[in-house]
């Protein structure tokens, strides 16, 4: 088979596309022919090193996957070969098989195309997870979320909108702000170029947001912190920025603030039971037409390094999917 191969941690250009070996699951595992791999972030960091899981050379990057099972180790009972399925799994969904264990996929709906199940679960789950076990995000409170046509960031505009909140939507370009208002965004701020923490205040007759998103940190957290309101919830959730600020406690103590980690991969297996029901709402949503992920751009496997340096660029819109 042909895959993205990390053969040594670097840029997007020192990834091989080539031929390796077809694969065999083990006994409690499928292997899946992959149709579909939508990017996210954190697959421009594990091929880096600078990931916390960190697989051993050579692996293909690649998490958010949907396809066609192909081989079933001997103990699989609940899916066969030729079952539609979509799922995240740590790495290798950059290629045209991967190999995981079944309660990583779920059956995909009949009629969802490959490239929308596989940009579904991992930015879908991460946001729902955010606004609904962390911030407990309530119907009229007002969300402002940085990086907000990003993946994770359409998501929670997405999600946000469902919930009834009030989404002020902040990135740094105007085609970027009208995909957010395109989703439902209530108010938009371009934090390149205009003040975060002014218009925040602006926005929200002086009392700050409830809730703040946050994937991007950088020099956007602070002004963001200081534009919250009493009680608020800063949702940390990512670093796409690069830097991880420093906060004075002074805020959240002024505040009486809360800022509350978000990391979805670990809540899905310390909570699987909860992480299902999720990712079901996040299926009933869109089969009722709620809820729908937004795909800027779509390109074959041999371009996967190229999709990866778009996204580094902050050149990309929602999800970028490698078809295959
Ligand atoms: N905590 C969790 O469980 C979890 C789960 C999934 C992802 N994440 C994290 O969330 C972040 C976003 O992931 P994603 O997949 O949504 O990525 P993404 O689609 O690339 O979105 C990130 C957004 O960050 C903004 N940004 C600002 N400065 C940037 C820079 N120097 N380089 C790149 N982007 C920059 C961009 O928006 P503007 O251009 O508008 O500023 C971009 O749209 C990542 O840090 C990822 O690791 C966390």
């Amino acid at each position: 088979m042909k895959a993205i191969v990390c053969e040594q941690l670097g840029p997007p250009s020192s990834l091989k596309y080539k031929e390796v070996e077809d694969l065999t699951p083990k006994e409690d595992e499928v292997v899946i022919a992959v149709k579909a791999c939508a990017i996210n972030f954190p697959d421009t960091l594990i091929i880096q090193g600078k990931y916390q899981l960190r697989p051993e050379l050579p692996f293909s990057p690649g998490s958010d996957i949907a396809g066609v099972i192909l081989k079933t180790g001997a103990e699989v009972k609940d899916f066969k070969e030729g079952d539609e399925v979509f799922g995240v799994v740590p790495y290798g969904g950059m290629a045209e098989q991967v190999c995981c264990k079944t309660k990583n996929i779920f059956p995909k709906p009949a009629g969802m195309p490959y490239k929308i199940a596989a940009s579904f679960l991992y930015a879908y789950g991460t946001s729902l997870h955010a606004l609904k076990d962390r911030a407990v995000l309530k119907e009229g409170e007002t969300i402002a979320i940085m990086g907000a046509a990003g993946g994770v960031g359409l998501a929670a505009v997405d999600i946000a909108k469902k919930l009834n909140a009030r989404v002020i939507a902040c990135a740094s370009t105007t085609d970027k702000l009208q995909l957010c208002q395109q989703y439902g965004a209530d108010e938009i701020i371009n934090y390149t170029t205009e003040d975060l923490k002014a218009r925040i205040k602006e926005l929200t007759n002086g009392r700050g947001a409830n809730v703040i998103y946050d994937p991007v940190g950088s020099s956007y957290t602070e002004p963001a912190l200081r534009a919250m309101a009493w009680k608020g919830r800063y949702l940390v959730v990512g670093f796409a920025a690069g830097e991880i600020p420093k906060i004075p406690l002074n805020l959240p103590l002024l505040k009486g603030c809360a800022i509350t980690g978000v990391f979805w991969g670990r809540f899905t297996k310390e909570e699987p039971d909860k992480n299902l029901k999720n990712s079901l709402q996040i299926l009933d949503w869109y089969k009722e037409g709620k809820i729908k992920p937004f795909i800027d751009k779509t390109f074959p496997l041999s371009e996967a390094a190229y999709a990866l340096e778009l996204m580094m660029n902050r050149k990309v819109k929602g999800k970028v999917v490698i078809e295959i």
